[in-house]
């Protein structure tokens, strides 16, 4: 494997190679975006790979705008390519996390077993009965311990409806078990 090339990016306000000016970063913010591109660049998807593990190491697991600016001059790629990849997949967060994420299916089958209730259900628990899912990819509770998203399909539709809590499936999902499981999470703290 080859030396990785240094992008020779400083913490003050730059313009790239790519035409790109990034708003001042946190020399952590920098050395980190540098260090994961350094790994990646120049492997077979290695933008996604990039953008996945920023998102991972982020506190707050999302891609802010900076790291998006900052990505861009590391790999050496336009902004607007990074922000069409970002956005086009919903893997990616563009809006901070919650400690623990709630991620409700709302896909066909899911929705005739009542998904909608339950999605419902866990924004009145945590106070966010004004979402509209068909405006916001999700919402956050204020003092960001909890995210509530939905999802278009989990390919498991024999199990409708489903719904996802910190990464954990649960199947045949109920109010009084989503409850439980929200209340579990809060008393679990962070992850
Ligand atoms: S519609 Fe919910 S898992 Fe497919």
């Amino acid at each position: 494997m080859g030396t990785a090339k240094s992008t020779g990016l400083s913490a003050g306000q730059s313009l790239s190679a790519t035409g790109t000016r990034c708003a001042p970063a946190e020399e952590e913010l920098l050395r980190s975006v540098e260090a994961i591109a350094a790994r990646h660049r120049g492997k077979p998807g290695a933008l996604l790979a990039v953008l996945e593990e920023c998102q991972r190491v982020d506190p707050h697991h999302y891609l802010s705008e900076n790291t998006l600016c900052l990505i861009g001059q590391a790999m050496g790629e336009p902004l607007s390519r990074i922000y069409s990849v970002a956005t086009f997949y919903s893997y990616y967060n563009l809006s901070p996390q919650g400690d623990h994420v709630i991620v409700v299916c709302r896909g066909t089958a899911c929705h005739t077993r009542g998904s909608l209730g339950l999605l419902q259900e866990a924004l009145s628990i945590l106070g966010a009965s004004e979402y509209r899912e068909d405006e916001e990819a999700s919402f956050t509770t204020d003092d960001k311990r909890f995210t509530v998203r939905t999802v278009a399909c989990f390919g498991q539709c024999a199990l409708a409806p489903v719904v996802a809590i910190d990464g954990v499936i649960y199947s045949r999902m109920t109010s009084s078990a989503l409850k439980s499981a929200i209340e579990a999470s809060a008393r679990g703290g962070k992850k």
